[in-house]
């Protein structure tokens, strides 16, 4: 069985867990890394043992890997998942876009309508806002930064997403951070900081502290959809941005030098 098919499965175990066992949301959350399975021997059962290959046939390295993600590949996957219920509605998928090995990545929630209908993630009100909070602090989608949404599809009329929903996608996100290797992760926003540090306190609490995703500084800031609707919180955002910059300052110096001159 290959890797992708383990985790569809996976994922609909965990959501008949739920609904016929009632496990609760945050039990099985991480889904485990998969491999394919060994090609079948060609052998039939009970023949006898093929002969020993001559050492040159494996020069180096083990004789079979798993084949690595890359964003193309997760990309068409997730542009033909029927994994949950999203896909009867959505207009396009929405997998992610930006620099390849980017300095931040950038997680928020789900598309919205205009996201939907281009295919692309933060394009609307939101997304310019987001476009100023990361250009304040020498970023973009552009140049150092990859931005992804926790949720490819767009719930409907922009509702929150289920946790089945939320529990089928996150395997996406989980590999496309894998392939992308961003040296920060910013979480936007609820529902990234949910899904990316379950053990967290919330936003509201947690937003300007950093965490730990798998060996990579994540923090969590509010969500600009949130800023729109209540801007008297963007001077706390943009002291969260600051200490964001700082900790880039130290993982890469001269980091924004790089960026105005690659402008
Ligand atoms: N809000 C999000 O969280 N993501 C988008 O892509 C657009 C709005």
């Amino acid at each position: 069985m290959e890797a992708a098919q383990k985790r569809t499965v996976y994922a609909f175990l965990r959501t008949a867990a739920r609904s016929v066992w009632g496990v609760q949301p945050g039990v099985f959350d991480r889904t485990p890394e998969f491999a394919d399975d060994p090609a079948p021997e060609t052998e039939a059962q009970g023949s006898p043992a093929a002969p020993e290959p001559p050492a040159e046939a494996f020069p180096q390295g083990p004789a079979r890997t798993a084949p690595a993600d890359t964003i193309a590949g997760i990309d068409r996957e997730i542009a033909s998942c029927r994994a949950c219920t999203l896909c009867r509605t959505r207009t396009r998928t929405v997998g992610g876009t930006g620099a390849l090995r980017p300095l931040v990545l950038v997680v928020g929630e789900a598309p919205g309508r205009e996201e939907d209908e281009q295919g692309l993630p933060f394009v609307g009100r939101a997304g310019k806002l987001l476009d100023d909070m990361l250009r304040a602090i020498s970023l973009s989608r552009e140049t150092n930064c990859f931005i992804a949404n926790t949720i490819k599809c767009r719930p409907p009329d922009n509702r929150d997403p289920l946790p089945e929903e939320e529990a089928a996608c996150f395997h996406f996100l989980e590999r496309q951070i894998a392939a992308l290797k961003p040296r920060a992760i910013l979480a936007s926003g609820r529902v990234a900081l949910g899904r990316l540090v379950p053990a967290s306190e919330g936003i509201t609490r947690s937003h300007g502290q950093f965490f730990d995703y798998r060996g990579i500084p994540l923090m969590p800031v509010f969500h600009p959809s949130f800023l729109l609707r209540d801007p008297s919180q963007k001077a706390a955002a943009w002291g969260d941005l600051k200490k964001f910059r700082a900790l880039l300052r130290e993982l890469e110096p001269g980091y924004e030098q790089t960026w105005s001159a690659g402008r």
